[in-house]
């Protein structure tokens, strides 16, 4: 239930969780999403800044009218942006110059500073958006950096909330948890939760073509080889994250984008949930791994964002054409998962 509360940050989380019904799964194989784009930044990550923000906030790292930096994309950024403006903090954001001018201008409503950097410019080299955030960290006294890759109070806001939410909701039905990761925060802090209440939960990462984790976590190497563009935005990595915790997960299976999109275009059609792709993403995987299982059995899984913030790529006919994608059946209620 979404709750009743004074300030932004008070109704963050308690997101609803819904059994999607219309994908072809064995009998007796439960299939559920938790309903993360309806946080009130838009996405999951509105969890993690909160988390973030309060402990900076006890131990004196962000101090009233303090400066919040940070390297972002997305997500991320438009959580800060809406917990600067509710607690009064300065925001900067650096961001590449691929992100679309709508993201961009979302954290610019709500008050944040963007420092737009060339996304040509090489890891490490001072024009880089990630390099610009720490010199901007270090030159802004009472500034405080999150560092949501390594930061161990990511997966802890996810074991402290998301974990303990699904618990609530389904108990010791849960058989298999299923989400794809670009820090892990998700899938290592509702893992562990889940885990310590029913130690034989299985949790399965879904890595997209083009990221490191499926073969490391096969293999045990990170291949520089492995490395490629893909269209989903918001999961899979060129380096390990250090809340990736792959003790914590059983399996990792690779998807396509063509595979992620497939399912948002099914979820929008049959289901009337139009997410991001990293949730078509999660639903293709969560459907993979129901298929494998007999009933009596519930696969849970998360939607990230919504897809509002792609109608240009996911939603639109013709980009998906131009980009060698199915546009997707739309008179028929059909899919191809
Ligand atoms: C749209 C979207 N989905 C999923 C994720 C993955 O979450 P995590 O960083 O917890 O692995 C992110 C993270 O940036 C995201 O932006």
């Amino acid at each position: 239930m979404l709750g009743i509360g004074m300030h932004v940050q008070s109704v963050i989380g308690r997101t609803p969780l819904v059994e999607l019904t219309t994908f072809d799964v064995p009998p007796g194989v439960r299939l559920f999403a938790k309903l993360e784009f309806l946080n009130p930044g838009g996405s999951t990550k509105d969890r993690i800044v909160r988390h973030i923000l309060a402990d900076a906030e006890r131990r004196g790292l962000l101090r009233p009218g303090g400066t919040i930096v940070e390297n972002t994309s997305g997500n991320t950024g438009a959580a800060i942006a809406m917990m600067a403006a509710a607690r009064g903090y300065r925001a900067i954001l650096t961001m590449p110059d691929k992100v679309s001018d709508e993201k961009r201008d979302a954290l610019r409503a709500m008050g944040a500073e963007v420092v737009v950097c060339p996304t040509s410019a090489a890891p490490g080299s001072a024009k880089h958006y990630v390099t610009c955030a720490r010199r901007i960290h270090a030159e802004t006294p009472g500034s405080f950096m999150l560092n949501q890759y390594d930061n161990p109070l990511n997966s802890e806001a996810h074991f402290l909330s998301t974990g303990p939410e699904i618990w609530e909701a389904l108990g010791d039905s849960v058989t298999a948890f299923v989400a794809s990761g670009s820090t892990g925060g998700t899938i290592s802090g509702v893992s562990r939760f889940l885990k310590e209440r029913k130690p034989d939960i299985t949790s399965v990462l879904l890595d997209p073509v083009g990221s490191v984790y499926h073969r490391y976590f096969h293999d045990g190497v990170v291949d520089p080889g492995e490395i490629a563009p893909y269209f989903v935005e918001g999961v899979g990595e060129d380096h390990l994250a250090e809340c990736m915790d792959f003790s914590l997960i059983d399996d990792v299976l690779r998807f396509t984008d063509a595979d992620a999109f497939a399912a948002c275009h099914h979820l929008a059609r049959r289901e009337g949930l139009v997410c991001g792709g990293t949730a078509g993403a999660n639903v293709w995987g969560a459907v993979r791994v129901a298929r494998s299982l007999e009933g009596p059995a519930t696969v849970v899984t998360v939607l990230p964002d919504s897809g509002s913030k792609y109608m240009s790529k996911i939603y639109n006919p013709n980009w998906l054409k131009a980009n060698g994608f199915s546009p997707g059946d739309t008179s028929e209620r059909k899919s191809a998962l």
